[in-house]
């Protein structure tokens, strides 16, 4: 039974929910989206309905929060309403509807991710917490855990690194790619707090693309009924990179 993190939507009843809403946490570039594109291709021949939402993809706010970025002035409280403007948006225009259909939802990154990027500001946890309470808890959260290192060489192979994922706001005039293993570093060691605090289910994501799907793919068997043996079937995970995604 679907429930509300906090306070919830008044005029929403998520109780009778028969979809299921499945998150896939991890720090910037450790590989969210392959994982994604292939958990999809998956599922759907396993003869589900998925839905996939990603962190500030809302049709509402995607533009806004884009060029709020380039601005390199936002503060954090900046931040987290951008943030939850956009997430009510797509939980009540893309995530609750799938849900209602019996969608399985795949959402790139959750209310985790501003948590963690908010706890390294020094931000009101609590504040943040109520700010999110309308926030559906999933069915499963899955955790990409990787170290430093393994982020740093998969950034640097998929492009340049930004401003922000850089840390670049709490570290000015350092050198991007000394901000970044700091920035990372602390932003690691707050999502390894979180796993415990909501029960993430923890991947090893410093594995071959395969080995990871293959593990992702065990613990959403284990949700949906599906049987271990359909959790081999067609394992290759396309490595084109994905733009915007
Ligand atoms: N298991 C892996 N081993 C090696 N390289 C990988 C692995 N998974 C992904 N990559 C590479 O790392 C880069 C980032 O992958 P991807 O875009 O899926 O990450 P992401 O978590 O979605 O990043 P972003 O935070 O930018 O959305 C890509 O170049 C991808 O090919
Ligand atoms: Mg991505």
């Amino acid at each position: 039974m679907k429930r509300y993190f906090g306070y919830g939507l008044p005029y929403i009843e998520i109780s009778d929910l028969k979809g299921k809403l499945i998150v896939v946490e991890g720090s910037d570039g450790v590989g969210r989206s392959v994982q994604i594109y292939a958990l999809r291709s998956w599922l759907e021949l396993q003869g589900y309905g998925v839905a996939e939402t990603g962190w500030t993809r809302s049709q509402l706010m995607s533009q806004t929060i884009h060029l709020a970025k380039e601005g390199h002035n936002m503060n954090i409280h900046t931040f987290n309403l951008l943030y939850a403007t956009d997430f009510a948006d797509r939980l009540e225009h893309e995530i609750i509807p799938a849900l209602r259909a019996g969608f399985v939802v795949l959402a790139d990154r959750y209310i985790y991710t501003a948590f963690a990027r908010a706890s390294v500001r020094g931000a009101d946890m609590k504040w943040m917490r109520k700010l999110f309470g309308f926030a559906i808890i999933p069915d499963l959260v899955l955790y990409l855990k990787a170290g430093v290192e393994t982020l740093v060489h998969r950034r640097l192979l998929s492009g340049s690194m930004d401003y922000w994922e850089a840390g670049l706001d709490q570290n000015p005039g350092l050198d991007p790619y000394d901000s970044f293993i700091r920035y990372q570093t602390k932003i690691i060691r707050e999502y390894n707090r979180l796993a415990q605090e909501f029960a993430f289910e923890i991947i090893n994501a410093e594995r071959s693309p395969e080995r990871i799907q293959k593990d992702l793919r065990l613990r959403i068997a284990a949700l949906l009924g599906i049987p271990q043996m359909q959790v081999m079937e067609n394992l290759s995970v396309p490595m084109t990179p994905r733009p915007g995604v």
